[in-house]
């Protein structure tokens, strides 16, 4: 096909717009109405070009080139037709640009400044509408700029999948309308902002900084960086005015969620200069005063004058701290020191964390909030393919998958974008969808099939449907003979679980198990989906091998579209365990008892040869480079704080991590800490774990430093600092790096300081990973130069010039042949009775993240869910007498909490849902410590309680 574009000649064989082949070529039409992510719709006439020998103007957005076609994008006709559609817009439009929050980035002023138009005379003088017609607490509406483009209404429709936007009225009266001209909210608006970011004039803006914060486009500088709350890893830009972030906009080119955004990543930001951010070290005053803790009456600590804070300099700070860690380690040894990094922080300190875990201190007591989420994914499919992480990437399972299966996932909540990716699946490419959750969670909306499972009945669930896969004789038999092991005794296993067994133990009609199995069968490749309903169990590790089972029994492992794919929690969790914050393993998965690898980390880090046997407190002052890296495994944190009480654990270093809030049994947690004689903090705010520390380090939040994250699909992804530091605080790194050097220089002699990577005088991130890089296979070519040049690195990449990994385990397993792993139905732990008959299962919220440290100090988000609210089923609340005003009491055999009541089919009858969000009424307070015994993760998701109506 052959056209001319201005006297340009275009020869092509594929079908296109005329937009499309103009700018593919470089040549200018302007647009309005139309963006390259949303359906054309052809209604703003900005496009039109002429086409020789038609009469009228054709909108080049809408009109496909055609052979022989010859197009005018500039003639005086179609000037005169842009200006006049122009006059005719802003004749609708009062010009506020004067105070207009996106003067200088309005795509409609730029277009009226190119084409040189005026509002006219004739036009419409006055307001037609409120200037903020809506009360969502993130989303100025203001429908006297609305120019009717309806990429507002595209874009949530197509996007978000939400179809809250749509058209009200005719002629003049046209108007964009939320949902049948409601509100927002009410017509179920997740406040994502797609629609604004969108949105090419000020018809929809950010409330948050409107009067406030809001600047023009050349008074900002926008620094690109990655989200951080969850683990889909979403990019942006963070706003930036005179040293203060004002916003998060939306980058085109980031690499996982384009424009796409939820609403704690483009309105959550204000946490970051929360008043209540730490601005200097803290100490308690017995500190200062060279007391002995001991000595202090605790049980009054919150009115005794010697445990009160005093803010003091980084110096006294780090000293002290540095003096208190360094005696602990030689008078009581190293494994009595519990070390917790930070999955909210970067792979850099994560690294240094474990660096300073194994060789300043000498412990493998290092551990991270990942133990209470996903470390039965880590130890379960490493048990069945040999390393635990996200097989597949989200955008190829969005695009690839015919079928997911999303077990134990509530995705549109907890990873919004992912869960947006998998809406479009389904509505757009046909892919199906089966939701297997206790709770109707938001994406039952969209499935195919809904298995609502009693909860802690999965494997019994997975094993009844594998049952039938075997019987109807559907299995991978090629796959299962050439990559996988164990077969036989894996499928004698299977073969007890018959339809009717499995509905008498999982609440399942059978029917639904047959109908899963044909919708598993006849749509291949099918991703396997999950997160904390299945590993949060007393049976974890069980449940998720039981995945990796039936996954290669369809032969659904190493394909695009298929795959294993936990979707992990935190920002950096990923990372977290990449980086060594795992008792187990040194970074990349390296074990800690593989002498060889201790070998290769005790000549880097200038430690004498490792060893075989545990050192012992006096070798570290007697001995010239005597420290050895320990060869077993450390305590997790599910087993350092309860090892306070038996007095193994004396002194605690946590970076970034609240287990007042996070860890299950708050009370017992409580008094563990209590107990403990040093606790040393580094956190950006005062959490309820403070007060129990004894010092506190103000570290940054992530818009204040450089370095790295890695997402839940493994892609390794730069973070940019965008202000300075807050008050006297320091990015994490750094203040590790202090505490290090103050430990290693007071006994200089423990460490060899002329091995490469045995020193601590790190002057950025970049030689952090640098020296990553030498240590850890699997991230040896991803370096902070490769990032910023635009690769796109997901791991293993193990050299400078290798692409990454997009999908693992295609040609073989990292242990070579997959394990069928045999598994049994456990009932959980702790089962309702008479005295507590009800089941509460624990989670989060779209507009929270982990204890709430953040989220509740985002003032939007905190309008918009501002209580922890429970969720109970209409027939529970019917008997209780509960409706949605009434509070709830609920008892567990640890302790009680009081919330607002949701009453709502979303949970079963007999089940309750709450949060972890708010301290007054955590789920924590209720939950208990029944661990898996492999992964030591706690059932978080089941716990035996009683419910009653708080009279009004
Ligand atoms: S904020 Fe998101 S969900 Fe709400 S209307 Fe806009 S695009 Fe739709
Ligand atoms: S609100 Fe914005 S995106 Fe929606 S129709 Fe109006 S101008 Fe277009
Ligand atoms: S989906 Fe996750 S990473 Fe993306 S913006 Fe939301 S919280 Fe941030
Ligand atoms: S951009 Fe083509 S009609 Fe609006």
């Amino acid at each position: 096909m052959e056209f001319i574009i201005d006297g340009k000649t275009i020869k092509t064989t594929t079908t296109q717009t005329i937009l499309d082949a103009a700018r593919q070529h470089d040549i200018d039409i302007p647009t309005l109405c139309y963006h390259k992510d949303l359906s054309p719709s052809g209604n703003c006439r900005m496009c039109v070009v002429e086409v020789k020998g038609n009469r009228f103007l054709q909108a080049a957005c809408v009109t496909q080139a055609t052979d022989g076609m010859e197009i005018f994008t500039h003639s005086d006709k179609v000037i005169q037709s842009r200006k006049q559609s122009l006059e005719f817009m802003l004749a609708n439009h009062p010009a506020f640009c004067s105070t207009c929050d996106v003067s200088g980035e309005c795509e409609v002023q730029d277009l009226a400044y190119d084409y040189q138009v005026e509002p006219p005379v004739w036009g419409f003088k006055g307001t037609r509408y409120l200037p903020d017609s809506d009360p969502n607490p993130f989303i100025r509406v203001d429908l006297n700029k609305c120019i009717l483009c309806r990429r507002c209404v595209a874009a949530c429709a197509e996007i978000q999948v939400r179809n809250v936007w749509g058209i009200a009225q005719r002629g003049f009266a046209e108007e964009i309308s939320a949902g049948a001209g409601t509100q927002l909210l009410e017509a179920r608006c997740e406040s994502c902002g797609q629609c604004v970011a969108y949105c090419p004039t000020g018809a929809l803006s950010n409330k948050l900084n409107y009067g406030m914060g809001m600047a023009r486009a050349h008074q900002i500088r926008k620094i690109t960086t990655t989200c951080a709350y969850c683990g889909v890893g979403c990019q942006f830009d963070l706003v930036v005015r005179r040293g203060k972030i004002i916003g998060v906009t939306s980058n085109p080119d980031a690499p996982v969620n384009g424009m796409a955004l939820c609403v704690k990543g483009r309105y959550g930001y204000d946490y970051i200069q929360h008043p209540d951010r730490l601005m200097k070290p803290r100490v308690r005053r017995y500190l200062l005063d060279g007391d002995a803790k001991q000595e202090i009456n605790l049980k009054d600590r919150k009115k005794n004058p010697k445990m009160e804070w005093v803010e003091t300099d980084w110096d006294t700070a780090l000293d002290i701290a540095a003096d208190k860690l360094r005696t602990t380690r030689d008078t009581k040894g190293a494994d009595s020191i519990g070390i917790l990094t930070s999955a909210k922080c970067l792979n850099e300190e994560n690294y240094l964390m474990n660096k300073f875990a194994r060789q300043v201190i000498g412990t493998n007591n290092i551990d991270h909030c990942a133990r209470l989420c996903h470390a039965s994914t880590v130890a379960g499919l490493a048990s069945s393919f040999g390393s635990g992480a996200m097989s597949n990437s989200m955008d190829d399972l969005a695009r690839n998958s015919a079928l997911f299966f999303v077990i134990g996932s509530n995705t549109t909540e907890q990873h919004p974008v992912f869960g947006t990716m998998i809406r479009r699946a389904v509505r757009f490419r046909g892919a199906k969808l089966i939701v297997a959750d206790p709770r109707k969670i938001d994406l039952v909306e969209f499935a195919n099939l809904h298995i609502q499972q009693k909860p802690g009945t999965d494997i019994a669930l997975l094993n009844g449907l594998m049952y039938l896969i075997l019987e109807k004789g559907l299995e991978d038999k090629k796959f299962i003979k050439q990559r996988t092991e164990d077969f036989e005794d894996f499928k004698q296993g299977v073969m007890q679980y018959t339809p009717e067994k499995v509905s008498a133990i999982t609440g399942v009609p059978v029917e639904h198990l047959y109908q899963a199995v044909e919708l598993l069968t006849e749509h291949k490749p099918a991703s396997v989906i999950w997160a904390m309903g299945i590993t949060q169990h007393v049976v974890g590790v069980n449940n998720v091998m039981d995945l990796a089972n039936l996954q290669m029994l369809l032969g659904n492992m190493g394909v695009p579209g298929g795959g294993v794919n936990p979707l992990r929690g935190q920002n950096n969790v990923q990372g977290a365990c990449d980086m060594g914050g795992l008792p187990n393993v040194f970074p990349g998965y390296q074990a800690v008892q593989d002498d060889t690898i201790r070998e290769k980390f005790a000549t880097a880090w200038g430690l004498e040869k490792s060893s075989t046997t545990r050192m012992e407190a006096k070798d570290f002052v007697l001995q010239r480079f005597s420290v050895h890296l320990p060869d077993e495994i450390g305590m997790t944190v599910t087993e350092m704080i309860p090892s306070i009480l038996k007095d193994k654990i004396q002194a605690l270093y946590i970076l970034g991590e609240n287990p007042v809030m996070t860890d299950p049994d708050t009370t017992q947690v409580k008094k563990c800490l209590e107990n403990v004689d040093l606790l040393i903090l580094q956190d950006i705010f005062p959490t309820e774990t403070a007060e129990y520390a004894d010092i506190l380090l103000p570290g940054v939040s992530f818009a204040e430093k450089s370095g790295t994250f890695t997402n839940t699909e493994r892609r390794v992804q730069m973070v940019r600092q965008a202000i300075r530091p807050i008050g006297e605080a320091k990015p994490d790194w750094e203040i590790i790096a202090l505490l290090a050097m103050r430990i290693i220089n007071a006994a200089p002699e423990r460490i060899n300081a002329t091995a490469k990577y045995a020193n601590w005088n790190y002057e950025n991130t970049n030689q952090i990973m640098s020296e990553i890089n030498a240590l850890t296979p699997s991230y040896a070519g991803i370096t902070h130069e490769r990032l910023e040049k635009g690769d796109r690195l997901q791991w293993p990449c193990p050299a400078p010039d290798h692409p990454g990994t997009p999908i693992l385990h295609t040609k073989q397993f990292t242990r070579g042949l997959g394990r069928f792993a045999s598994v049994e139905h456990i009932p959980p732990a702790e089962l309702p009775n008479d005295e507590f008959p009800m089941l509460l299962s624990t989670g989060r919220v779209l507009y929270h993240w982990h204890g709430g440290e953040l989220t509740r100090r985002a003032k939007a988000l905190m309008k918009i869910y501002g209580e922890a609210l429970v969720e109970i089923n209409p027939l529970d609340a019917e008997k209780l007498g509960v409706n949605g005003n009434h509070r709830l009491r609920i008892a567990s055999r640890r302790g009680s909490i009081q919330a607002k009541a949701w009453v709502t089919d979303r949970v079963p009858q007999g089940m309750i849902y709450a949060n972890f969000h708010f301290p007054e009424s955590s789920a924590n307070i209720l939950t208990g410590h029944f661990l898996d015994p492999v992964a030591k993760i706690p059932e978080y998701k089941l716990t035996a309680v009683k419910v009653e109506s708080i009279p009004e």
